[in-house]
């Protein structure tokens, strides 16, 4: 059995709608989701400067970068002594991605909480670990706050782009555990935008994740 920690959740004086309205807009998360190179950070930053230009209050939660603070891997972590960063740092097995994409969900609900669109680019390949999200931000929220975006390109798309050199790398042998090449990516059922990222330019694809918030009426 796990040790019992008691904490007890307090409510806040400003509610969130409040910090909506004060923003103007509605605070949410845009969960991209899809393979190494198809292009996520690139389309997130995209609609990022787009929400900026129209005055949205918007924040990117990026994988790369996210892996060197909140979710270092052990390495980042020696100087904190081997069993911490053993306990506390994060690689690619299918646990540590779900606690990295469990991580990423609570910081990104608390950003949805202060009112911001809140994007996030990971490779989150797992179903289970997004709908958790899902499930936990539309708890906290209401139904409609998580809308997942699949950055859809193929295999061989994101293969041949190879910006970080990772494929070549992952094929060779040198990166086990590797998504599309040595480990599984299960593509989201239902997701809320499909961006097909080997066809259409990165700011075209931005401009419809723009127009569907507009929709939803996250933004006006
Ligand atoms: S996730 O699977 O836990 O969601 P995350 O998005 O944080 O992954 O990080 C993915 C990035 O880490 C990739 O874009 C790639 O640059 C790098 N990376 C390093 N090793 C792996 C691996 N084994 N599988 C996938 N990505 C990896």
């Amino acid at each position: 059995m796990p040790e019992r920690v008691d904490v007890t959740w307090h409510a806040h004086s400003v509610t969130r709608a409040e910090r909506e309205a004060l923003n103007g807009h509605r605070g949410c998360v845009v969960w991209f989701t899809g393979l190494s190179g198809s292009g996520k950070s690139t389309v997130a930053n995209a609609v990022d400067a787009q929400l900026l230009a129209r005055g949205v209050r918007s924040f990117l939660l990026d994988g790369d970068n996210i892996r060197h603070g909140l979710n270092a891997s052990p390495e980042l972590l020696a100087e904190y002594g081997d069993s911490f960063a053993r306990r506390f740092g994060l690689g690619f097995s299918a646990e540590d991605r779900q606690e990295n994409i469990r991580r990423i969900g609570a910081v990104a609900q608390l950003f949805a909480a202060a009112g911001i669109v809140t994007l996030t680019a990971f490779v989150s390949p797992y179903r289970r670990d997004r709908d958790a999200v899902r499930r936990q931000v539309e708890a906290q929220g209401a139904p409609g706050d998580f809308i997942e975006v699949f950055v859809d390109a193929p295999l061989d798309v994101c293969e041949a782009r190879d910006p970080k050199g990772l494929y070549q790398r992952a094929r060779a042998g040198q990166l086990p555990g590797f998504t599309g090449v040595s480990d599984p990516y299960e593509p989201p059922q239902n997701p809320e935008l499909v961006l097909p990222s080997a066809e259409l330019p990165p700011n075209i694809l931005a401009q419809r994740v723009i127009v569907y918030l507009q929709s939803c009426k996250k933004i006006p």
